[in-house]
């Protein structure tokens, strides 16, 4: 069964003739359905809104000419997902606010934070902070591939830069350009073949102009190799940290709620410092599996150290 909460948002949508909104919400309850196996009913809902596209309702529907540059996902994460420091936390929270409080900011003349960038390692959150972002706005989360918008149509990637700015005007949504240093890297500027330029010239008139109502986000692991012109163009640079003892603590609590056995947890979290969120979630991920393939019904403090220790020399080994 759908929660009482999805259905209030399906009626809320409806009354309120949003159909973008309607529809993203009709995905999230057939997601909920599958995810619970009732595979079945999930499909027929998704079958029902598939009808309901081609039958003109307003929905997302992608442009041809970008359908495989910018991926849907319909995520359901919240804000207490997230592993953090209060002032990161401090920051989403106003993001969220500001946005569902936009039109009173608007009235003033002013306008919400929608062009955000995520900066930090590798693993501390930044791709879970859009999916949470999404989750948290009830809007369809757009990832644009990176990849093929850079190599693929090399040439034309600033044309179909355009037609993404232009999409999110039309499907609001949250449009997160992950490995955001593809496009914004200074050295873009020195490029010879001039390329490289037009692309991140391109993207710093279009997100200056951009007044949508959709959500920027960049997310880099490597920001200092950024443009400095591109800061100015973003109303919150956000940055992520590997997590601090406490917050290794609460990630363990988190990962492995019940399963895990009354024990101290201090030399584990010691053990841990300098791993990231990532990493300590596979470990607790490992011992998880460990613990329900050997029929145990608690995950024990020499496994979970020993998972984490293996987390520790894999990176070694790789690193
Ligand atoms: N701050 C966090 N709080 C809770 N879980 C986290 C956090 N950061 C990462 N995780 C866990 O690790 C997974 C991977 O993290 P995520 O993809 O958000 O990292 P990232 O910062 O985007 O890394 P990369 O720079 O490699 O893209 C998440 O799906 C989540 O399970
Ligand atoms: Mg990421």
């Amino acid at each position: 069964m759908a929660t009482s909460e999805q259905i209030k948002l399906l009626l809320e949508s409806h009354y309120k003739n949003d159909g973008d909104r309607f529809t993203s919400m009709a995905l999230q309850v057939a997601a909920h359905e599958a995810r619970k196996g009732n595979i079945i009913i999930a499909k027929e809902i998704k079958s029902l809104v598939d009808k309901s596209r081609s039958g003109g309702f307003k929905v997302i529907r992608l442009n041809k000419d970008i359908s495989d540059l910018v991926l849907p996902y319909y995520p359901e994460n919240s804000l207490n997902e997230l592993v953090i420091s209060n002032e990161i936390k401090r920051k989403l929270e106003r993001i969220i606010k500001e946005y569902k409080l936009r039109d009173k900011i608007q009235k003033h003349g002013l306008e919400n934070r929608r062009k955000i960038l995520l900066s930090g390692k590798p693993g501390t959150g930044k791709t879970l902070t859009a999916s949470i972002l999404s989750g948290e706005l009830k809007l369809p989360l757009y990832v644009i591939m990176m990849d093929k918008l850079m190599t693929k149509y090399m040439g034309e990637t600033a044309t179909k830069l355009r037609l993404i700015f232009d999409m999110m005007s039309s499907n609001r949504g949250v449009y997160l350009f992950d490995e955001f240093d593809a496009i914004g890297a200074e050295r873009a500027r020195d490029n010879e073949v001039g390329e490289m330029r037009r692309v991140l010239n391109a993207f710093l008139q279009f997100i200056e102009q951009d007044s949508s109502e959709s959500l920027i986000i960049g997310a880099t692991n490597n920001i200092n190799i950024l443009d400095s012109a591109l800061f100015r163009r973003f109303d919150d640079i956000i940055t992520y940290s590997v997590p601090e003892e406490k917050e290794i603590e609460s990630l363990i609590k988190i990962k492995l709620g019940n399963y895990l056995a009354k024990f101290s947890l201090k030399k584990i979290v010691s053990t841990a410092i300098g791993l990231s969120h990532a990493e300590i979630t596979s470990a607790c991920n490992d011992a998880l599996k460990e613990t329900i393939l050997t029929d145990k019904e608690k995950v024990t403090q020499k496994l979970l150290l020993q998972t984490i220790i293996d987390r520790i020399m894999y990176y070694t080994d790789i690193g």
